[in-house]
């Protein structure tokens, strides 16, 4: 890994394995960022199985547990950059045999995967939602979002930024999903906001919090859930 270069000590027991210096340009928080990095079983684990993110596994845990995605869905991935999330939903829907279809955006482009349609763009763009439709010609049986935006630092500005993203995500789900379809998003803890909450449970029939063992303990980071949308129907012939 060429982020290794710049390290200084070993790889050995189940600690702190790689420290990084602060040499150069690298500030302290890239310097913990890298050294996170480098000593995340996750991170290790995505590269020797082919994921293209950690991510990944917070995905699968979460389908493991709650049985979400299965062959012959639609999927729309918002936040789909570097791809770990649109290369596991691809398999578990049969994309690349025609069966189900994953389509993804983001502002960062990725390499191409087989059976995932994505697109170049930010979600806030206004015509954000119909490029998406388009790309999925019909109705969604799932709406997954890991979307974050660049943390600030400051932890309410930082949350108020993910919750706006989390309702647009919501606003988009509700168009597209088809009748029993499912919402995944990331929030924060400290609370999904309440309003986005009430709305949620107004349109589907479960709605849980989910913190999976791969999402760092020490990160506000949480996901909400929400099973069996509600609305839709009017719709469904398309
Ligand atoms: C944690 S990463 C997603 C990882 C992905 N689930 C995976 O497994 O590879 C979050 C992504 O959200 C994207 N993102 C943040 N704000 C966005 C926006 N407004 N529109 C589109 N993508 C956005 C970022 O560019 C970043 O790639």
């Amino acid at each position: 890994m060429s982020a290794a270069k710049g390290g200084s000590g070993r790889e050995g027991g189940r600690g702190l394995k790689v420290q990084v210096k602060t040499a150069g340009k690298r500030t302290l928080s890239s310097k913990l960022w890298l050294e996170r990095q480098l000593n995340d079983p996750y991170v290790a684990q995505a590269k020797r199985e082919g994921w293209r993110s950690r991510a990944v596994y917070k995905l699968i845990e979460m389908d493991e547990r709650f049985h979400l995605l299965k062959p012959g869905q639609k999927i729309v991935d918002l936040g789909a950059a570097p791809g770990g999330w649109a290369q596991y939903a691809a398999k578990k829907v049969g994309a690349a045999d025609g069966r189900g279809r994953v389509v993804g955006i983001d502002l960062l482009d990725i390499e191409a995967i087989p059976g995932v349609e994505f697109t170049v763009m930010d979600f806030n763009d206004a015509d954000a939602p119909d490029r998406l439709k388009a790309m999925l010609g019909g109705r969604a049986d799932a709406v997954v979002s890991d979307m974050a935006a660049n943390a600030t630092g400051h932890r309410q500005t930082d949350h108020l930024k993910i919750v706006a993203l989390a309702e647009l995500a919501i606003e988009f789900a509700r168009e597209v999903l088809a009748p029993g379809g499912f919402f995944l998003a990331k929030v924060l803890q400290g609370g999904t906001e309440s309003t986005l909450l009430a709305n949620l449970k107004r349109d589907f029939s479960v709605v849980r919090h989910v913190k999976p063992k791969a999402s760092r303990a020490g990160s506000a980071e949480l996901y909400v859930l929400a099973t069996g949308f509600r609305g839709g129907a009017e719709a469904s012939s398309d």
